[in-house]
């Protein structure tokens, strides 16, 4: 099978690093075009990155340190000689909006780590194991967008990979309400220790726009489609509050949640442990499996021991108490850009390829 080639947008920072990391020897997919703003373009991807390469434990993949930085706005170039391109742009939502539109419009699929498109309602915002029935969805955007091939597809926040998963094994109890408090890394910011000196000894309760986020967009994620649209499921409510803690990579989430109906605390964890996932995600290459595990020990998850699990794209969930409040607490983790962002959205390539939405 010859692989599809990808460009990635914004190939030159935190995310976008990730995705080239991910894709350099990926079984499906091959990176062929690099593209990140004017400050980049015109340099190889080597000189790009040099003094900002922040995947401590991977080396500039030799396929991509040569290729030559485009602009982003260089559109007609980038579509020639790609099949797919992934986002991972941190301008003005407005700017991304339209960018990636415009690489729709020329017949090439977007799959996005941003957030500006996740609530337009023909644009599926999935999670594989969760809701890949949100690609059915790309046959009416299609249709708006007067496009053959081209469409936008994006996958949800960070902060929200640790719990839904957690939610969704236990959905036929009826997840009602909930509270979730995440402690994030700076990866998350786009930032390192380094970059981020006013995050040493010490946490940032505010991250703008993310608890808005946190609370939303599992509702989509949950939704329906109808008329050529996803409506968002109406429960659980979901509360959030969402801080900055100075590790570098993983999103911890102290969660608590009731039920129409509480299950019991051995079923919970069994249904953790054997996570049924949609049928329609299975075998893919990035799949983790398992995809979530329960830990027994008092003191896990731990962010640095745990957010590889599954090479980061796996969750891990651990303390499960019942709650004086709410019917159970626990704690749950995910890898923020690999789960989180670049792995996500490349799971979700290989999801949309599997139903033949990225055939060349
Ligand atoms: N980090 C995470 O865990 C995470 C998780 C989920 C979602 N996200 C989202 O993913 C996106 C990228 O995040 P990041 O952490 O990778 O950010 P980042 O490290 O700051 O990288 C931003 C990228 O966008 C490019 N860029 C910036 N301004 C541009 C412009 N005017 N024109 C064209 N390209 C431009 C940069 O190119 P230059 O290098 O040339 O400046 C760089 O390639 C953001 O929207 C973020 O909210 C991040």
């Amino acid at each position: 099978m010859s692989k599809l080639k990808v460009g990635v947008l914004g190939a030159t920072g935190m995310v976008g690093q990730r995705f080239i990391t991910i894709l350099a020897d990926h079984p499906w997919f091959e990176p062929v075009e690099v593209a990140a703003s004017p400050r980049s373009a015109g340099k190889s991807y080597r000189e790009a990155v040099e003094g900002r390469w922040s995947q401590s434990d991977v080396e500039i993949p030799a396929n991509v340190a040569d290729l030559t930085v485009r602009k982003v706005t260089d559109i007609d170039k980038i579509v020639e000689n790609v099949d797919f391109v992934c986002s991972a742009l941190d301008m003005d939502k407005e700017e991304i909006r339209n960018l990636e539109d415009a690489y729709a419009l020329k017949e090439t699929a977007v799959v996005s780590n941003n957030s500006a498109h996740r609530w337009t309602p023909d644009v599926p915002m999935i999670i594989p194991e969760i809701n890949p029935d949100h690609a059915d969805i790309i046959p009416a955007q299609r249709r708006r967008l007067g496009t053959s091939r081209g469409f936008v597809s994006v996958k949800p926040n960070c902060s929200i990979q640790p719990y839904v998963p957690a939610f969704q094994a236990l959905w036929d109890f009826g997840p009602t309400r909930a509270s979730v408090c995440t402690y994030q890394a700076l990866s998350g910011a786009g930032k390192t220790p380094e970059t981020y000196p006013e995050m040493a000894d010490n946490v940032i309760p505010f991250i703008g726009g993310e608890e808005e986020k946190s609370m939303d967009e599992p509702l989509k994620i949950w939704g329906r489609i109808e008329n050529g649209a996803i409506v968002k499921a109406d429960t659980p409510e979901i509360s959030a509050q969402c801080v900055r803690v100075p590790v570098t990579d993983g999103h911890l989430a102290a969660t608590s949640v009731s039920f129409e109906k509480k299950p019991p605390r051995d079923e919970v964890i069994a249904r953790w442990n054997s996570f049924q996932w949609s049928k329609k995600a299975e075998g893919l290459p990035s799949s983790p499996t398992p995809f979530v595990v329960y830990r027994e020990e008092d003191d896990r998850p731990q962010t640095r021991l745990d957010r590889d699990f599954g090479n980061g794209m796996g969750v891990t969930i651990g303390r499960l108490r019942d709650d004086n409040v709410f019917d159970y607490k626990f704690i749950a983790l995910s890898h923020n850009t690999v789960r989180g962002a670049a792995g996500g959205a490349i799971l979700m390539a290989e999801l949309l390829k599997a139903q033949g939405y990225l055939d060349s």
